[in-house]
């Protein structure tokens, strides 16, 4: 997984992944393997009751187009209703593509402060370029 996001990432298509933040965040993680290679994978981050990133969408050159990334983000969707959680973000420098599964594009700063706590350790801080993109699900109110 590490090898497949920091491919990418080398090439300023998305944030680079340490060991220690993958495996910290390994429960996040849905992957596609052929045979005993990964050669996709997507996390679903919950960061708040009502509140969940998606990140590190990566597919491997060979086997993009065939429907792999829009199965791993339905996978995310999928997991987050389950979860009950209403608001689905991500940050990414492909917005169209997250475009087509129902992400609108909004301001960074209308993000909740929450999500934050991970961008203070981002080599980026705070000259952040990637895009914001929110997604309501519906899911029964809590309380
Ligand atoms: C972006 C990425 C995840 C797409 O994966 P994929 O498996 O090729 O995507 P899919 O085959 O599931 O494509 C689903 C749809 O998205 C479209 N799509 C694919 N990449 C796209 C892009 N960069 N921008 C807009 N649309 C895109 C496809 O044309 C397809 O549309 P269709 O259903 O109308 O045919 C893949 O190209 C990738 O890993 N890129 C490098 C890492 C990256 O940029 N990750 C995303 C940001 S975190």
């Amino acid at each position: 997984m590490q090898q497949l996001i920091n491919y990418f990432a080398d090439k300023g298509e998305m944030l680079a992944r340490s060991l220690s933040e993958i495996y910290e965040n390994i429960r996040d993680y849905f992957v596609v393997r052929q045979g005993e290679q990964v050669v996709a994978c997507a996390a679903l981050h919950v960061s708040w009751s009502d509140l969940a990133e998606i990140k590190s969408v990566a597919v491997a050159e060979d086997t993009q187009e065939q429907g792999i990334g829009a199965q791993l983000v339905e996978a995310c969707l999928h997991e987050a209703e389950e979860l009950g959680i209403a608001t689905i973000f991500c940050l990414t420098y492909k917005p169209a593509f997250f475009e087509q599964f129902g992400f609108s594009q909004v301001d960074k700063m209308e993000l909740p402060r929450k999500v934050w706590t991970e961008c203070y350790r981002c080599p980026k801080f705070p000259d952040c370029d990637e895009v914001a993109l929110v997604r309501q699900l519906k899911v029964p109110a809590s309380g």
